[in-house]
């Protein structure tokens, strides 16, 4: 069987912070949009959970941060840990009058009377982009062409990382910004905190699509 170590290319000395950066450079080289599977992306999201749940002795558990326990999965600590996403709708943003870069804009969500499709939580599997994740979870997020070729599904990232493909449409100073594509954005962090429904935002008025029979909103 294939040791974590192997599956993330790490000595097995390697302290917390070369395996943090391992697993960013082999997730996204697993990630099915760059040429590697679920089945590899899983495995390698499963190679790191095992190694942050070590102590500094190698040992597993006691180290683990109690934010860090997934809820959804039981006490099999094999399986891929669920990435735990707050999200908030942009036309509350716009609403209330906040700005997307203000550091307090959900703490301020989380004390507005926001209906539950406007902010809340959701929880996305090992296997699913986000836009997945938040449909299974019954929400209507915008999108149109579902393979980066808009930005009809783009969110923004408030905390957190999600994986884009290379080929997608988002011009790199928008991603530096922190806009993302959640049709095809995988979580590379165990928590998220994103802004959806931003396509609405003028900056991204040029790589809008012009609604057609399967695009929502
Ligand atoms: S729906 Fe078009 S890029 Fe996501």
């Amino acid at each position: 069987m294939v040791s974590p170590f192997e599956v993330l290319e790490v000595d097995e000395d390697a302290d917390d912070e070369a395996v943090e950066r391992a697993y960013r450079e082999r997730v996204k080289r697993a990630h099915p949009d760059q040429g590697g599977s679920i089945e590899e992306f899983q495995l390698v999201r499963r190679a790191y959970r095992e190694l942050s749940e070590r102590d500094g002795n190698g040992d597993a558990g006691d180290g683990t941060d109690p934010a860090d326990v997934d809820l959804t999965e039981g006490d099999d600590a094999r399986e891929p840990r669920s990435t735990r996403v707050e999200f908030l709708d942009y036309e509350a943003v716009v609403d209330y009058g906040w700005s997307l870069e203000d550091d307090e804009l959900f703490r301020k969500a989380a004390h507005a009377d926001l209906g539950p499709d406007a902010h809340g939580r959701l929880l996305v599997h090992a296997d699913e982009s986000l836009l997945e994740a938040a449909e299974r979870s019954g929400f209507a997020w915008p999108f149109s062409c579902r393979g980066g070729a808009c930005a009809n599904c783009a969110v923004y990232l408030a905390e957190g990382e999600l994986s884009q493909p290379t080929d997608h449409i988002m011009p790199d100073d928008l991603a530096e910004r922190g806009f993302r594509l959640s049709c095809n954005g995988y979580p590379l962090t165990d928590e998220l905190s994103v802004v959806f429904n931003v396509k609405q935002r003028p900056e991204l008025d040029d790589l809008i699509l012009p609604p057609g029979p399967f695009t929502r909103r």
